[in-house]
């Protein structure tokens, strides 16, 4: 069953029914004022983080998705209304029809009933701290109409739990008022003008408004029947305490075929709603302003475009998956309709790992959190698994204790920066690379010597940054010199404490690997011998102590008792993803154990939905193991598609040569190509999620946690560097992709450091891997294409056979 289509030419998911099992999201804002909005117009706003600075409130986990930032049109005539979004009136959907795009970073809303077409546009325009609202009226009947429009916000406490739990203070403190055109909404504990100020204003001049929410709903009432809707008119109310809303009224007469166009504006700090109503007043900046968000992901998406035989990879790579990564790197992973900001900040490992992907669609923002995770990192070489990078950004250094005294607790010294004890294993390695890959993108060489601070005093220079994590690894190894487990590795389930760690060991491979062509790019004799003998010593242990041959696969690891997890003699967790994946991957194991390890994986983990993160789930308790073995069977990180760690699998058999099993398992995940199975997949299908449910649960298939995950970094990564091929390196441009046999070829363009190259790969042989030649603008070169002058536009013929 499907609800929608893919436009490709639009970049929009078109949702023509709006009837959808679960809200299907989107995220608008690319700078600090960020919306998370259903296709029903539910979900919040948000300024920098989604627990502090709350603009709008939402009720997660309700089986509806409330409330949310709606227009109610309401013919005058005879009191008929609904809303521009399905919900929350929710007509029959035999009387009206209903189509939501949701675009990247605005979504448009458009509703037919009754001779009335209404469009409601969404997005946050650069520059501005505010949300805007394009909405249309037209009159497609033949008689005059006299149609009410009315907004509804329900504005937030400003911090999650004020909305949520601690409402002693908070429904006494904030306070609306009217004034010309603005309802203005002031959290008066918070003496901040800007954070402590919220707004909703309109290009009109309104008949009535209504500032106090149950003015605007009525007493046992909600969103799908505000009594001031019923009644055609607000109440005019504004007042200090209780529960505060913005709604602006205005009624309008339309002819027959004619429109009316408005705004409305949701924002942030005092006066701005003044100054933005002037601004839209004139409708042609609304317009630049929503070309500027079109410009912005023009932009980025223009860097990397693809045009090969698999519609549904060109479909995601060439938006929704660079999209839905650059979301995670931008807002993090604590906004969502699953995470509401009940946490904040940076996770380590999460963070280090979505940077990877977008070095070249926002080399800015990749920069900042590279930074923010050095600061994060303390001497030892670890880094801190959750953190706030304002405690460590020396800018922000007066403003952490000023955060609202009500609710928000600046964190002590020995808060921030935990023992090893607390400590996951894999963090601070997954920084490596992608520094690595920041450079070589950028060509910003000089940033390896940029001095940072340690987030527990002392500093060094990224370089030596990135010594600290793998001598990190190095030291906390067990007795047979895998690296230990510690608190979790990537799998926050698996707390093997002292055990040791088989994914992290592969890990830390891949990290020397990588920091190794750096040493050798940058001439530090030194440290290419000192690190080749470590990895060396890695290998050596993995390949004694890892390999299981009976099953023909990787363990995952052993408990702090030496008992192996992940064997061909186990019943339940008999073999791993990860461990397998990461082996081939970081290059540490031989092609003929890589090939074993991931024919395994196809025979034992493979489902049509994607692979399965281990199996058969675990069903006995133990805590030597961890908490993973307390989740239900088929349940994230117990025995269900665990999305995050397919990608690995992509590149690990891009890397055999085996490029029909990488798009096997790229096909499996993909969710383009579940978009006519919404039955069963439930979420979205152009939006990875962070787990499918497994075949050992009954909703096998079943996707959840969409958005927030690192499968969409992953994923970009995987298909863009290895499947298609296109790296860059810190000297050239390398083209060397592993596809299916059938594709008789693919195109790319690519911008790196100011050229575009047009890159044309053939396949006359029908091979899946191995570049027989390669011409730049007509001339055969050997390797890596050098980078070619700013400006330029460079024809690339890449033959494999
Ligand atoms: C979640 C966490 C991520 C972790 C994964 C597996 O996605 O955000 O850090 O690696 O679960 O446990």
């Amino acid at each position: 069953m499907k609800y929608g289509f893919f436009d490709n030419d639009n970049r929009e998911y078109v949702i023509t029914r709006p009837d959808v099992p679960a809200p299907w999201t989107n995220y608008l804002g690319t700078e600090k004022f960020c919306t998370v909005i259903s296709h029903n117009a539910g979900g919040y706003s948000f300024y920098n983080s989604p627990e502090y600075n709350r603009v709008t409130k939402f009720r997660p986990n309700a089986s509806f998705d409330r409330p949310g930032h709606y227009v109610y049109l309401r013919d005058d005539e005879t009191g008929d209304y609904w809303s521009i979004s399905w919900q929350p009136v929710a007509k029959s959907l035999d009387e009206a029809s209903y189509e939501v795009r949701h675009g990247l970073s605005y979504s448009k809303f458009k509703c037919e009933y009754n001779g009335i077409t209404a469009t409601k546009t969404l997005f946050v325009p650069k520059g501005e701290d505010a949300e805007v609202w394009d909405v249309v009226i037209k009159n497609t009947s033949d008689k005059p109409r006299t149609i009410s429009a009315f907004s509804f916000v329900e504005f937030s406490f400003s911090h999650i739990q004020s909305d949520n739990q601690n409402h002693q203070m908070s429904l006494y403190s904030a306070g609306t008022e009217y004034r010309n055109g603005v309802i203005e909404y002031d959290l008066y504990y918070n003496t901040n003008d800007f954070e402590g100020f919220y707004y909703l204003a309109s290009t009109f001049d309104p008949d009535s408004y209504d500032g106090q929410r149950d003015s605007f709903l009525g007493l046992y009432r909600d969103e799908a029947n505000p009594i001031a809707v019923e009644q055609g008119q607000c109440s005019n109310s504004a007042q200090t305490c209780y529960n505060h809303c913005g709604s602006l009224h205005k009624q309008f007469v339309i002819q027959p075929g004619e429109e009316v166009r408005f705004a409305y504006i949701l924002g942030m700090g005092k006066g701005n709603g003044e100054k933005l109503r002037a601004k839209y007043q004139d409708l042609a900046n609304l317009d630049a302003d929503f070309a500027g968000i079109k410009a912005h992901w023009d932009e980025r998406c223009n860097k990397f475009q693809v045009k090969s035989p698999n519609e549904g990879l060109d479909t995601m790579i060439n938006a929704w998956t660079l999209y839905q990564a650059e979301t995670c790197v931008v807002w993090s992973r604590f906004a969502s309709f699953i995470e509401v900001g009940g946490r904040t900040g940076l996770g380590y490992r999460d963070t280090a790992q979505d940077a990877i992907s977008v070095p070249h669609a926002n080399p800015k923002m990749t920069r900042k959190r590279l930074v923010d995770l050095l600061r994060g990192q303390v001497k030892a070489g670890y880094g801190l698994h959750l953190f706030d990078p304002d405690w460590f950004d020396p800018e922000k250094a007066d403003v952490v204790p000023s955060k609202s005294p009500t609710v928000v607790p600046t964190p002590s010294d020995e808060d921030k920066i935990h023992g090893i004890e607390d400590t996951c294993s894999d963090d601070h390695l997954w920084l490596v690379p992608t520094i690595c890959k920041y450079v070589m993108e950028t060509g910003e060489e000089s940033f390896f010597d940029e001095v940072i601070p340690y987030a527990d005093g002392g500093d060094a220079t990224v370089y030596e940054h990135m010594k600290a994590a793998l001598d990190f690894s190095a030291e906390y190894v067990g007795n047979t010199g895998i690296c230990k487990g510690l608190r979790a590795d990537w799998n926050d389930c698996l707390n093997l404490g002292g055990g040791e760690s088989s994914m992290v060991s592969f890990l830390h491979y891949w990290a020397l690997q990588e920091f190794i062509d750096l040493a050798k790019h940058l001439g530090k004799t030194d440290d290419i011998d000192t690190y080749s003998t470590m990895a060396e010593g890695v290998r050596q242990a993995c390949e004694t102590h890892l390999w299981d041959d009976e099953g023909g696969w990787y363990i995952r690891g052993l408990t702090k008792n030496g008992d192996k997890i992940g064997t061909a003699q186990q019943t339940e967790g008999k073999i791993h993803l990860e461990s397998n994946t990461l082996a081939v991957l970081s290059g540490a194991v031989s092609q003929e154990r890589g090939e074993r390890a991931m024919d395994s994986v196809d025979e034992h983990l493979y489902s049509p939905y994607g692979l399965h993160l281990n199996s058969p789930s675990f069903a006995t308790p133990n805590d030597d193991i961890g908490f993973v073995t307390r989740v239900y069977q088929g349940v994230k990180e117990n025995g269900a598609i665990f999305s995050h760690p397919n990608p690995w699998a992509w590149v690990a058999e891009a890397k055999l040569g085996r490029g029909d099993q990488a798009m096997k398992f790229y096909d499996a995940l993909n969710p383009y190509n579940q978009n006519d199975m919404i039955e069963t997949r439930i979420a979205e299908p152009y939006s990875y999620v962070q787990f499918i449910m497994g075949r050992d649960h009954q909703d096998h298939g079943r996707a959840n946690h969409p958005w927030l995950t690192g499968t969409s970094g992953w994923a970009y990564f995987a298909v863009t560097n290895f499947m298609l091929g296109v790296r860059t390196g810190f000297e050239g441009l390398t083209v060397d992709p592993c596809i299916p046999t059938a594709w008789p070829g693919f195109e790319v363009t690519r911008q790196w450091r100011g050229a575009t190259y047009k890159i044309t790969v053939q396949n006359p042989n029908n091979v899946s891997k191995g570049v027989q030649s390669i011409t730049v603008n007509g001339e055969a070169i050997e390797g890596a294409i050098p980078v070619q002058a700013e400006g330029s536009i460079n024809d690339i013929i890449v033959i494999l056979g």
